[in-house]
């Protein structure tokens, strides 16, 4: 498929007579206000037009047909769902006196809709009079301008919920917002969307409200019962007050949160389904002096050993050696405990080499429940003079998974799709970042139908032609560090669209793939551009970490640039077998899919523990578009006053 090519060509728009600021692009919401405004401008002067300028026959069948057309191609682009995106909102215990009213409209609203399509043209003109005889003109009026619940009650009495009643609706969700847990209760839920949505339904409420107020003053004007261009004028004005009110708050409230999702701890860590590990990269392993040097000899003592290999296992026939995992790679940072040890040796399928050991002196590393005390060695018959060195082995190999991938992970941005989540993966033995995506569709929605997972490539370190530095990178003793960044498209109408690691000095880096998009189409602009954090920063600190999954709540730390440099867990603590941080793979993506503004990995961790690398993403700020925009009534001058003033 060929891709559209898509201009950014400058908006003809009113903001330019304000001077030079940003032109505002309005949401869906706000557009269809302002569309209806000036179609009810245009029906006015219709209906006015007592001289029969226009010729038309009809002029109440002209303005059915106007409505339903504006119902069919315009109120219909709204997402249905009386509740959509409004799941936080619906915990305030004062919901519920919106929604009865937000209901009302609705219902209301549903067989407006009705009496219109009843109403459009004739396929027969009998049947047509017993067709549209179903719901009356007189009855629909009678609804929505003199029941209990006529509009104007119904739809003042929405915008009093939301921001004048005491409390309001606005505290109790902002309430609710700032309570502690919150992002563990809603992980799919941005604040500011809850506020948004909220918006949008109040907005779309409230303009059902005047389009069938407006309709009833037009029909009744058409029915020549008075004149009713005084009281739709001051519906008018009591609508652009409203209006004025909800945009005004709604913004602030807007403003005030952020589109920001990441996931607090799961209430139980699963491998392989919360979180997953870097292996084996750096790990205690226990090596007699006599197999560090090339002679077998014991001159020196372990500190001598900063790095160097292991030459076999001295005591060949033993159960200890048959047992042992051997180190086949570098041997780093050997130091002396005591001689006088127990090892406990780890199932051969487990990364970990040892679960523990437990010295002469009493002295523990590792912990000492999960022992089968077959495995169990002990060294004192070894040498008097041969130290026993627990050292650090870097050991690449079938059991040390240390990869990440360097390939670009892009949206599908030939059909129009941009990222709208974010996820780590582990596949083959690497660390992929997945993306979610969808396609985008005017005014910023985007196509739920097509929302997905995309597949991250499928490739292993061993597939012909796939090369370490470019393909991957592999994380050793020198290289394992990874930059936690949160990358922010820079400009208004700017999504992202794709996302991966580069390799800077041997270190991980987030890189982040930008397209603009024209909002009113959606439409994805051929151009991109890249952008990626300033490197360094404060490292941070995993000082005597324990295995993360064992530390109560972990805490987000949201300074920039950071970086985590991967490593061991503590000696005494775990005998240095596990590596960290872990991983943490929960899926970061909105319960309804937006597009991002920005797109981040950062560190979570408790102190004494390795903590979590995890995602982090930002939805499109909906806010920014957020602008009154009201335009004045045309003069609504009766043509039928005019002439009684003209002289004869
Ligand atoms: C009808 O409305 C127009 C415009 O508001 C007003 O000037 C006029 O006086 C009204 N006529 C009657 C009969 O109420
Ligand atoms: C709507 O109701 C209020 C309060 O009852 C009233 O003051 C106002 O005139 C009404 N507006 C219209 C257009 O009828
Ligand atoms: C719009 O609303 C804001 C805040 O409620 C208020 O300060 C401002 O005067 C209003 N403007 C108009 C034209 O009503
Ligand atoms: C989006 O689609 C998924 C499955 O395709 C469905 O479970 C979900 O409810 C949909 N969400 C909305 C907001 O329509």
């Amino acid at each position: 498929m060929e891709l559209k090519h898509f201009a950014i060509v400058p908006l003809l728009c009113l903001c330019g007579l304000s001077g030079p600021a940003m032109c505002i692009e309005n949401l869906l919401v706000d557009q269809l206000r302002l569309d209806f405004l000036r179609l009810e401008d245009e029906l006015w002067d219709l209906v006015l037009d007592r001289n029969h300028r226009t010729g038309l026959d009809d002029p109440g069948l002209e303005i059915i047909s106007k409505f339903h057309t504006f119902d069919n191609t315009k109120m219909n682009q709204m997402p249905q769902g009386l509740l959509h995106g409004l799941r936080v909102a619906r915990q305030a215990d004062t919901f519920l006196l919106l929604y009865s009213d937000l209901k009302t409209i609705d219902d209301m609203y549903h067989k407006f809709r009705k009496y219109l399509s009843k109403n459009m043209m004739p396929t027969n003109k009998e049947d047509y009079n017993e067709y549209r005889r179903e719901i009356s003109t007189t009855d629909m009026i009678d609804d929505i301008l003199y029941d209990v619940n006529n509009v104007n009650k119904t739809t003042r009495q929405i915008v009093g919920h939301v921001f004048t009643d005491q409390p309001d609706l606005l505290w109790k969700i902002l309430d609710i917002l700032s309570s502690d847990d919150f992002n563990c209760k809603y992980p799919n839920q941005p604040m500011q969307q809850v506020f948004y949505n909220l918006y949008t339904t109040v907005a779309l409420a409230d303009l059902k409200g005047y389009v069938m107020a407006q309709f009833a003053y037009l029909a009744l004007r058409v029915q020549e019962k008075g004149n009713h261009t005084e009281v739709a004028l001051r519906a008018r004005n009591e609508y652009k007050l409203r209006v004025n009110n909800t945009i005004s708050t709604m913004r602030g409230a807007i403003e005030i949160t952020s589109g920001k999702i990441w996931r607090c701890d799961p209430k139980h860590h699963v491998k392989g389904v919360t979180y997953d590990e870097v292996t084996r990269l750096l790990q205690g392993h226990i090596q007699n002096e006599v197999d560090l040097n090339e002679d077998g000899t014991c001159t020196g003592t372990c500190a001598d050993y900063y790095s160097t290999k292991s030459y076999g296992c001295y005591d060949g026939e033993s159960e200890y050696c048959k047992k042992m995992k051997p180190c086949y790679g570098k041997i780093l940072d050997c130091r002396f405990v005591e001689s006088n040890l127990k090892a406990c040796i780890a199932p051969v399928w487990d990364s970990r080499r040892y679960e523990y050991i437990e010295f002469k002196s009493g002295l523990m590393m590792g912990e000492k429940s999960r022992c089968n005390n077959k495995n169990v060695f002990s060294w004192n018959r070894w040498f008097v003079h041969c130290s026993n060195c627990i050292c650090l082995c870097d050991e690449q190999g079938s059991q040390s998974d240390r990869y990440f991938s360097l390939r670009p992970v892009m949206a599908d941005v030939q059909y129009n799709r941009v990222v709208t989540g974010l996820r780590f993966i582990k596949h083959n033995r690497i660390f992929h970042l997945q993306i979610q995506e969808g396609e985008l569709l005017p005014y910023g929605y985007i196509d739920n139908s097509t929302v997905r997972w995309v597949p991250v490539d499928d490739f292993r370190i061993t597939t012909p032609g796939v090369k370490k530095g470019q393909d991957y990178h592999t994380m050793d003793h020198e290289e394992r560090t990874m930059f936690m960044d949160n990358l922010a498209v820079e400009k208004q109408n700017h999504v992202i669209t794709g996302v991966k690691f580069d390799l800077k000095g041997g270190n991980l880096q987030l890189k982040i793939n930008v397209r603009e998009f024209d909002f009113k189409s959606g439409q994805l602009s051929y151009n991109f551009h890249h952008l990626s954090g300033v490197g360094y920063g404060q490292k941070i600190d995993i000082s005597y970490p324990d295995i993360p999954i064992k530390a109560p709540h972990s805490t987000p730390e949201w300074d920039y640039p950071t970086f985590v440099r991967f490593t061991h867990t503590d000696f005494n603590k775990d005998l240095a077998q596990t590596t960290v941080p872990f991983i943490d793979i929960q899926d970061v993506a909105p319960e309804v899919a937006l597009p991002l503004r920005a797109l981040g990995i950062y560190y979570k961790g408790k102190k004494g523990y390795g903590g979590f690398v995890a995602p982090t993403i930002t939805t499109y700020d909906f806010g920014q578009h957020l602008e009154v925009d009201f335009p004045e009534a045309n003069q609504r001058i009766d043509q039928e006053e005019l002439f009684k003033v003209l002289p004869n």
